[in-house]
């Protein structure tokens, strides 16, 4: 029997605040951790769900240098945009607070401070690279160079985003500093250590023996890093901007952003509820629950988890049902790409439409591989299941009530044998989305609640009380009646998933909101009870809605080509005897058809100063052949004659390609005399 605590502790990974927060975040943790906390409030359990923004760290510095501002000011900004996103996708956090609070400092240096104080660090100084402009030690991302795997003139320090290589800052050819341009030095400096070698035994059992209950993703990575040897680990960087350390001889040095943020769990309990905070952390009859991405599990799994057994007195983590990644229509969503759906952004262009991005996130969340988010996905499981199911069965449940009964429930009259299977049905829902949410396999449980909608349409479908109205009214009032009840149940079992639409059907139903342990009840709704106003829960999304943001990612990958774009290398030298060889002239575009069975040669006549010539380009595809007539181009006048498609061709026309790929004739920048020569 799995033990039961008398209250869970959910923690979500503090998102960086370098930029606003996009599907990928709410789809890998902040949806589910919102499920799950919204469904064990239902059960009646205490539950915190605690949440903030991570303030400190290299992408937050980065990109305050590139804007010439503070990070502070960046943090700002983002924490902010992030708050109120989240709020406003419903995510229910107890407390979102930042690693900058004053609390957290304290907490974090605190933190610090006893493990060292316990000799638990290693003291070590080793080379590093070093800014002599800046006068700073270089994080890894600061160092750019040449990628010894592919010659990416742009990898970093830690990686090459070209070629996927993950590197160290010494394997770069040409290392340059990211801040002065300067080449970097090796110099020496200090920094504490976390031994992670000596809790190598104590995770091994912790986690491979006694925990084998974990997700498979998540139990498979820590095996494997956990069977490569764990090696010390660097809690402190040299930076400016952070939580300075709180020793002796320590100037200029900050804690390593993944040292303090999982301390901010423990910092925004306090700030939540400074006198029982011990409570949440301490106390055996916690459960605590860490909502994660797949990039953060070792921090959560293994050194986190050291850092708390160093420390002694807190507990540990129940479970760290860490997801997979999101891809976005094909492509790995990237903060610095502009490659994402922002919250934000959604919530203008689909205005009151939180639930149908809660539903299909969850509906396709990546919660064992990772998974691709796509516009027309998402079109095709709003108008096929929230419209056509969930929507459909609850619409036609209250439209029929109200049409022969006026809006009141009916009493139910004998039961047939599909009646009463039809109810059964109730208490297998509330058993398997149960156990299926207390397991974090959300997708399976929000598929389970709708197979209830699919059954209530079934139901009706086949009853047809719409017929029965002409014969056999104590029927209809049976048939509504158990349909009303089905959508009682909905209201219960989707709640954790689409909280307003949920809150619009408690309304529509005329009822409170009903807890957990009424789901499964056959008799939610008494007759004689009046309903509210029927409404549509949802509404079908039309193509030129998905087009208008499939037209925006589109737009944005051409943007993104255009910043990335790099001219092919320079070809081998070659002098000056080879270039007078080639006669380059210009020459005046006298007539220009299409040559017949080819479908990319346009035929051109050339007045080339001397005589009139033809010449074959393959630019069909690039051109109308009226577009170039009368105007001037570049050809190669001496170029051997050759025949294609039976014309010969006396020459070649120059072509530049542009950011489309397209072709374009190259032109005297005035207009010169027909033969002038290109020199
Ligand atoms: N900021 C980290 C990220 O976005 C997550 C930090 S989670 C915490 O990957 F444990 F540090 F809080
Ligand atoms: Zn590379």
């Amino acid at each position: 029997m799995e033990k039961h605590f008398k209250r869970t502790l959910i923690t979500t990974a503090l998102p960086y605040a370098n930029g606003p927060v996009h599907i990928g975040h709410l789809a890998g943790v902040y949806v589910p951790a919102d499920i799950y906390a919204r469904y064990l409030r239902l059960k009646g359990e205490e539950v915190f769900m605690i949440g903030g923004s991570d303030e400190h760290g290299v992408p937050i510095t980065l990109l305050a240098r590139k804007e010439g501002v503070s990070p502070q000011n960046v943090v700002d900004r983002y924490h902010g945009m992030i708050k109120k996103a989240f709020e406003d996708f419903g995510i229910t956090f107890d407390i979102y607070s930042r690693t900058t609070s004053e609390i957290h400092y304290k907490t974090a240096s605190d933190f610090f401070r006893v493990l060292y104080n316990k000799g638990v660090f290693i003291e070590k100084s080793s080379e590093q690279y070093y800014d002599e402009e800046a006068h700073q030690f270089l994080a890894d991302r600061y160092i750019t160079g040449t990628c010894p795997h592919c010659g990416n003139e742009r990898a970093y320090g830690d990686q090459c985003e070209s070629c996927g290589t993950s590197l160290n800052p010494t394997d770069l050819l040409d290392p340059k500093s990211a801040i002065s341009g300067s080449v970097p030095v090796m110099r020496e400096t200090k920094h504490w250590y976390l031994p992670l070698n000596q809790y190598e035994a104590f995770l091994r059992q912790w986690i491979l023996e006694e925990h084998k209950e974990w997700k498979t993703n998540v139990y498979g990575q820590c095996k494997s890093w956990l069977d490569m040897g764990l090696q010390p680990r660097a809690v402190s960087r040299d930076l400016n901007w952070g939580i300075p350390v709180p020793v002796e001889g320590a100037d200029g040095k900050v804690l390593y952003v993944w040292f303090g943020a999982p301390i901010g769990y423990i910092s925004n309990t306090k700030e939540l509820c400074p006198d029982n905070w011990e409570t949440w952390w301490k106390d055996p009859e916690t459960k605590i629950v860490h909502f994660i991405g797949k990039d953060n599990i070792v921090f959560h799994c293994i050194v986190f988890p050291a850092m708390l057994k160093a420390e002694g007195t807190y507990n540990l983590p129940q479970n760290v049902p860490a997801n997979e990644f999101l891809n976005l229509e094909g492509n790995k969503i990237s903060t610095s790409k502009n490659w994402a759906v922002w919250l934000h952004e959604y919530l203008e262009d689909m205005p009151g439409k939180q639930d149908v991005l809660r539903y299909v996130l969850t509906a396709n969340a990546p919660e064992t591989k990772d998974n691709d988010f796509t516009w027309k996905d998402f079109q095709a499981r709003n108008n096929n299941e929230l419209v056509a199911i969930l929507g459909n069965f609850v619409n036609r449940a209250l439209v029929l009530t109200g049409k022969y009964f006026d809006g009141v429930v009916p009493p139910l009259a004998d039961l047939t044998d599909y009646d009463r299977e039809t109810l059964n049905y109730f208490s297998h829902v509330k058993a398997e989305v149960g156990r299926l949410l207390d397991t974090f396999h959300f997708r399976d449980a929000q598929k389970e609640a709708m197979n209830l909608a699919r059954i209530g349409n079934k139901y009706l479908a086949d009853m047809e009380p719409w017929k029965l109205a002409k014969t056999n009214m104590p029927r209809v009032a049976t048939v509504m009646n158990i349909a009303l009840q089905i959508t009682a149940n909905l209201s219960i079992a989707f709640e954790p998933f689409l909280p307003d639409s949920m809150k619009k059907l408690t309304q529509m139903l005329n009822t409170a909101p009903l807890g957990w342990n009424r789901l499964g009840d056959t008799q939610l709704l008494k007759p004689g009870h009046t309903l509210g106003k029927a409404e549509l829960l949802f509404e079908k999304i039309e193509d030129n809605l998905i087009q208008v943001q499939i037209q925006k990612l589109q737009n944005r990958e051409k943007e993104n080509e255009a910043a990335n774009y790099r001219a092919k290398p320079v070809r081998e030298t070659i002098y000056i005897d080879d270039f007078a060889k080639l006669d380059i002239r210009t020459g005046a575009v006298l007539d220009c058809i299409k040559v017949p069975k080819a479908d990319k040669l346009l035929q051109f006549l050339i007045d080339d100063g001397l005589d009139k010539r033809t010449i074959l380009s393959g630019v069909a595809a690039h051109y109308q052949p009226e577009e170039l007539i009368g105007k001037q181009v570049c050809f190669v006048a001496n170029l051997a004659p050759r025949k294609l498609k039976g014309v010969l061709s006396e020459g070649m026309i120059l072509y530049a390609e542009d950011a489309d790929g397209r072709l374009v004739a190259v032109s005297p920048e005035t207009s010169v005399r027909p033969g002038s020569e290109v020199k």
